[in-house]
């Protein structure tokens, strides 16, 4: 019997992109397209990550790029193409230079690959969800957002440094939309399944609550040229190994959600079951209303970027 690779195409070779293809090799997760506009640059990475396989012990075809057609038949695209913040730039900053560039990615990958499962991590996150969803016409459980992951990573080692415990036993849950309105639920967050209200008094907990939502910015902040890139290209490539091996591993994503959650056709980060259909279950938990509440302030918030995005 034959046997076939899977297909990772990963658009944008800079810091997200580049650093996702080196976290797929390491796990031999597929095959690896690199592409990005620029010329020469993802074939020089792509070479080099193929020149570390002998040394790591890595076995996969890697490529770079400028050409779609070189990304025919992906069974996931990772979207990383666009410009990052710089200090004092908001996520939502990037709204219209991102949506061009999201626009004509997603008109070429759903070219060339119509069956892939694309999932996009350029900011402003919820937003650029919604314009490849848009433009790829894909059907809701294929096209996925990377935000929850790595806002629940954040608060999982904020809380495990605050108590000193081995990040493997924090668990934690951010809901809604990736910006400064996200919604990190405490109660739902656990040290070896102890919630984080019986181990932490409240000031402490909304200290890390309040580092958690400023995560992005404090690495903007620290870098100054760039934005995150080893957080965010390690929890893209763990929805992509989940769907990729049908784990069906639950994580909080920006996932299509119309009568989920009341949100009403919008992208949001919502816990959702990843498998080998892509999104294969919303999963709706009973919120406080304080809850309820911060995650409607968070739908707005993308309600209202949405809709000034023309695609
Ligand atoms: N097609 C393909 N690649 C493109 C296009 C395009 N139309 N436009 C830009 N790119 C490429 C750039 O050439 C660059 O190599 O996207 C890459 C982006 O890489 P970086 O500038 O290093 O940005 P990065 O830190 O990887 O962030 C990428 O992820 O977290 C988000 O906010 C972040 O939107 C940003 C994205």
């Amino acid at each position: 019997m034959a046997f076939k690779r899977n297909k990772i195409t990963i658009v944008g070779a800079g810091f997200v992109g580049a650093t996702a293809a080196h976290w797929a090799a390491i796990k031999e997760l597929g095959d690896i397209c690199l592409i990005d506009i620029i010329e020469g640059m993802p074939q020089g990475k792509a070479l080099d990550l193929a020149e570390a396989a002998p040394v790591e012990g890595y076995n996969c075809e890697i490529i770079g790029t400028n050409n779609y057609e070189d990304t025919k038949d992906s069974d996931i695209v990772i979207i990383t193409a666009g410009l990052p913040r710089k200090p004092g730039m908001s996520r939502d900053d990037l709204l219209e230079k991102n949506t061009a560039i999201v626009k004509a990615v997603t008109e070429q990958i759903a070219k060339y690959s119509p069956n892939a499962v694309l999932i996009v991590v350029s900011n402003p996150l919820d937003a650029m969800v919604y314009v490849a969803h848009k433009v790829s016409g894909f059907p809701t459980n294929k096209v996925l957002g990377m935000a929850g992951v790595l806002d629940a990573a954040r608060f999982r080692t904020f809380i495990a440094m605050e108590l000193d415990v081995s990040v493997e036993d924090v668990n934690a849950f951010v809901l809604g939309g990736h910006g400064d309105s996200m919604v990190p639920l405490p109660r739902y967050s656990t040290v070896a399944g102890i919630p984080l209200p019986d181990l932490l008094p409240p000031d402490k907990i909304e200290a890390l609550v309040d580092r958690t939502r400023k995560g992005g910015g404090e690495i903007v902040s620290l870098l100054k040229t760039g934005s995150a890139f080893f957080a965010p290209s390690a929890s893209v490539i763990a929805m992509a190994e989940s769907i990729l091996k049908d784990q069906k591993r639950v994580f909080p994503c920006a996932a299509y959600c119309d009568k989920e959650y009341d949100v009403g056709g919008y992208f949001v980060g919502v816990p959702v079951k990843l498998g080998g259909n892509g999104v294969e279950q919303v999963i709706e938990i009973k919120l406080t209303p304080e809850e309820k509440e911060a995650f409607d302030k968070s739908v707005e918030a993308v309600r209202q970027l949405v809709k000034k995005i023309n695609v």
